[in-house]
């Protein structure tokens, strides 16, 4: 093995040094920061950007940085406090060539109770930044437009078409398509374009939220309308979408009774709060959806034809990604670009063979489906080429397209669980998360994407399995 032919690249190093978790800082002969990482800046409340360039005793208290860099005399293990905390620092004159040409410095916590205090601070606004991040991620997901809905298929742009043709009317919106098809987007990209766009959009998942919950979350409640009730009483999501557009998601799953109640604040165009004796006036735009066979189940009695005609003034009909072959490889590159991102990779392909076996698979979870595939995909791989091999073992063995008993073979299940359990150990909590998330996965792929019977199949409640969804971020 020859040793010398490897080498870091020059960008590596700098993450090289901030994931040693120093805190380091650089100085030249003048004692002028000339490199700083950004530990370091965190510590004292800078950046990097302001600290570069200025005198090291302006930047870092009781500092003895630019006087080493003078004597080129080490100072290890020195006291120094910095922000009412006792730090250790150690400070090396920087010589190449034989040269004196600077100094080189870092701090450690003194003390491990300093350190634990420390470190709670930070893990507090680390929680902190985490809800927040997963906060902005969700309002930015109110922003999909007409652009980022990806397909060239005739049968999809037809449907896109006329969807953005009738996004500027008033009328109330039907949304069919199979799980996964991307009628979420299609609501949004709607809204977005339509008049309402600077006012709210209020989705709310009909099959996620318990019966007895639903009326009070659609038309809220006044005070003291029940026992527990908030004080004050609540806005429901019916005024919270006063002037902009109220996606009813899952409508299918929506129970008779609610149905009625539902169809009088269409109709009127006003609601009652629970407990409340005046009317309110409401002026929105109703989006419904449901992968849900609405026709059939208003012939079986099931869902209000009355409710059904007000509903479905305007029909989109989003047709299944099987039906639109020609849509899986553009989609998978776009879907891939948005992975890479996520998983801070670069340059991913996917080989022709891939490719081939991909357009032959049924999707029967659509897009949604081929999403995961690919996220599978990247986690299993090691260079960056997606090969047959990436895929899950269903997609590996031209036979079982259609034939999802293959979870059944233990075979099958073992390779599957040795492809999500990482070789690398791991905190025994995280590897468990994975699996979960995996059998959602599986269970959701196996009931074609209805949530409901997913939470059969894995024998765990609804409630609970809308949380897990909800942790794992599985839409
Ligand atoms: N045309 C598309 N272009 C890009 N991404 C898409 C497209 N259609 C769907 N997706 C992606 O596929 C996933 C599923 O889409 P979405 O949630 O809108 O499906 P859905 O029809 O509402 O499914 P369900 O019935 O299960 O709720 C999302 O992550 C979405 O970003
Ligand atoms: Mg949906």
């Amino acid at each position: 093995m020859n040793l010398g032919m490897v080498e870091i690249p020059n960008n590596w190093l700098e993450e090289i040094i901030n994931l040693s978790a120093e805190r380091i800082v650089v100085v030249n002969r003048e004692g002028i920061i000339c490199y700083i990482n950004s530990a370091y800046c965190d510590f004292i409340g800078t950046t990097v950007e302001s600290a570069l360039g200025k005198p090291v005793q302006d930047v870092i208290e009781n500092t003895r940085m630019h006087i080493v860099a003078k004597t080129g005399q080490k100072e290890l293990a020195a006291l120094q406090p910095i922000h009412g905390t006792e730090m250790i620092a150690n400070r090396y004159p920087l010589i190449v060539n034989g040269e004196l040409v600077g100094a080189l410095g870092t701090v450690i916590f003194r003390n491990p109770d300093e350190l634990r205090l420390y470190k709670n601070k930070i893990e507090h606004l680390a929680e902190e930044l985490n809800f927040y991040k997963a906060k902005a991620e969700k309002e930015m997901k109110s922003k999909y437009r007409f652009d980022d809905l990806i397909g060239v298929s005739p049968s999809f742009l037809t449907v896109k078409k006329l969807a953005e043709r009738i996004s500027g009317s008033q009328s109330s919106v039907f949304i069919k398509g199979e799980s996964g098809t991307g009628k979420e987007l299609f609501a949004h990209a709607i809204h977005n374009s339509s008049l309402r766009a600077s006012h709210p959009f209020v989705p709310i998942n009909c099959a996620s939220i318990p019966e007895h919950l639903l009326e009070s979350e659609l038309f809220g409640y006044e005070d003291g309308a029940f026992t527990g009730a908030k004080k004050g009483g609540k806005k429901g999501l019916f005024q919270l979408a006063h002037n902009g557009t109220l996606f009813l998601d899952e409508i299918g799953d929506m129970p008779l009774s609610m149905q009625s109640k539902l169809l009088r604040a269409l109709q009127e165009k006003e609601i009652h709060r629970i407990g409340g004796h005046k009317s309110i006036p409401v002026d929105v735009r109703i989006i419904s959806a449901t992968h849900r066979n609405l026709e059939k189940m208003v012939d079986e009695g099931t869902f209000r034809q009355d409710l059904y005609y007000r509903l479905n003034v305007v029909k989109i009909e989003i047709p299944p990604l099987r039906e639109r072959k020609d849509d899986i490889e553009l989609l998978s590159i776009k879907l891939l670009e948005k992975l890479e991102k996520k998983f801070y990779r670069k340059g991913i392909q996917l080989s022709s063979r891939v490719i081939e076996r991909l357009q032959r698979h049924k999707w029967l979870g659509n897009i949604r489906e081929l999403e995961n595939v690919l996220e599978r995909a990247i986690n299993v791989l090691n260079g960056n080429k997606i090969e047959l091999i990436h895929l899950p073992l269903y997609l590996q063995e031209p036979a079982a397209e259609t034939n999802h008993n293959q979870h059944n073979d233990t075979n099958t299940q073992t390779n599957h669980l040795a492809a999500i359990i990482p070789l690398t150990p791991k905190p025994l909590k995280e590897i468990v998360a994975t699996v979960e998330k995996q059998a959602i996965l599986n269970a959701l792929a196996v009931a074609n994407g209805n949530k409901l019977e997913a939470a059969k199949i894995l024998e765990v409640g609804k409630t609970s399995f809308y949380e897990k969804c909800k942790l794992y971020q599985i839409k």
